[in-house]
């Protein structure tokens, strides 16, 4: 089998698995290329196909309508998927492109003539093809209905740009750094910078030298509008692989570390380790950890849905079912439950998620305020940083969809603070 044809097979089946077997994009690359060596044009080519063919999905689907008929299995839909992400999002020569897939029809049986036939007329077409034409069937409909359940939210706008690739924004140990960076930057505070050119993340000036690390706009905003927790005894419940962790690291906290996943606890060790620094670190499901030892504060950033981290994880979107939302609220609540036990008083709660559903947002901070009339809510302050007031919302929470923010994109986030009387 020729390498281009065998790498091709691997993203068909990679994006197969995650649809039907709900799995994640790492999950289902390692599962398919358990015997395979890669060199990184392989991965990187692999990593590119898959992830864009599911960000274009939706608009692909619509596409494929005016081509196909209904009946038409999956397994095929998702070959031509991958196959028209080549050609028209990625420019990838036609040619090639349709060969390779052709092949992988043949070995998969699954009507390469069908197949051949389509992708040359798709060709032909080209230029009659609106490649951004969204119609809302092909958006699963609980994601749509977590939309619309938003007031004055702009649809068409969140649409047209749910399928851009995530844009670069690293976070600076300290402002020094920063105004030293030599690559091209736009920067979002004199903490914190988008990358122009995309880059590969051990490429970027000053890796090596552990001066920063990357993290999303939006999930860098609760702490860095948190400045009262300078110097305080703070423990990170679910803190791997580390970023709001490394933003305290910085403001010189009192830090210890825990999270479940070895795993991910590895990646968090690596960045310590690249970033210079040193932690307590443990790795215990929080529900047991000792409530004998109180903090001054406690972070719960706290394992959700996800949804906000739609352009990094588009399998989200990609894949057969939803997100179980029932469970992952039975989580969050019992784990904010645990964490106001290991406060003093006077202590500091934030709840963090990358998610901006009202179930795994607002209505947890509903909830835990209900139960637990020995705390109060305490708002973000913006500290003069008024560009800032549209992430805030009506109550004083951090509250981001999605979106743009200065020709970047950033991710969803929700964050709320208590204090313990
Ligand atoms: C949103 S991520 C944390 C991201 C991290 N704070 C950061 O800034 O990079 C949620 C984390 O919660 C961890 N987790 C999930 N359930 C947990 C539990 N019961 N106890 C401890 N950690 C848990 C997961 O392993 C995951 O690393």
């Amino acid at each position: 089998m020729r390498k281009s044809v065998k790498i091709r097979k691997i993203i068909f089946d990679i994006l197969y698995d995650i649809h039907n077997k709900n799995l994640q994009y790492q999950e289902s690359l390692n599962y398919n290329t358990k015997s395979f060596v890669l060199d990184k044009k392989d991965s990187s080519m692999i990593y590119n196909i898959s992830l864009n063919s599911m960000r274009n999905f939706f608009f692909i689907n619509y596409i494929l309508e005016k081509y196909l008929n209904k009946k038409t299995r999956l397994k095929i839909k998702i070959l031509l998927i991958s196959a028209i992400t080549q050609i028209l999002y990625l420019g990838f020569k036609d040619y090639a492109v349709t060969n390779d897939t052709v092949e992988i029809a043949k070995i998969k049986n699954l009507n390469p003539a069908l197949i051949n036939s389509l992708l040359k007329n798709i060709i032909k077409d080209r230029k009659l093809i609106d490649l951004k034409r969204l119609d809302y069937k092909y958006i699963p409909t609980w994601f749509l209905e977590i939309v619309e359940s938003k007031k004055n939210f702009k649809k068409k706008n969140f649409f047209e740009t749910i399928s851009k690739e995530p844009s670069i924004h690293l976070v600076f140990k300290n402002n020094n750094f920063l105004s030293k960076f030599k690559e091209d930057h736009i920067k979002t505070t004199e903490l914190s910078a988008f990358i122009s050119k995309k880059n590969k993340i051990d490429e970027i000036s000053n890796y090596s030298l552990g001066n920063w690390w990357v993290q999303d706009f939006a999930s860098m905003l609760p702490i860095y509008l948190s400045p009262e927790f300078q110097s305080k005894k703070i423990i990170d419940l679910c803190s791997a692989p580390g970023g709001k962790a490394f933003q305290l690291f910085s403001i010189g906290a009192d830090i210890s570390l825990n999270d479940i996943n070895q795993k991910r606890l590895k990646i968090l060790k690596e960045n310590l380790k690249r970033l210079n620094w040193k932690a307590n670190i443990s790795n215990l499901d929080v529900h047991d950890i000792s409530e004998e030892e109180k903090y001054d504060v406690v972070i719960l950033d706290a394992p959700c849905s996800g949804i906000g981290t739609i352009r990094r994880n588009p399998e989200i979107l990609f894949k057969k079912k939803s997100p179980n939302f029932k469970n992952l609220v039975k989580l969050q609540n019992s784990l904010i439950f645990k964490a106001a036990k290991l406060l003093k008083s006077k202590g500091l709660l934030l709840y963090m998620v990358c998610s901006f559903n009202y179930y795994e947002t607002i209505s947890i901070k509903n909830n835990f305020l209900s139960n637990h009339k020995n705390f109060f809510h305490k708002k973000f302050e913006l500290y003069n940083n008024k560009e800032f007031s549209k992430f805030i919302d009506k109550d004083g929470d951090l509250y981001c969809t999605p979106s743009e923010f200065r020709g970047y994109m950033i991710d969803g986030f929700y964050a709320v603070k208590f204090v313990k009387k």
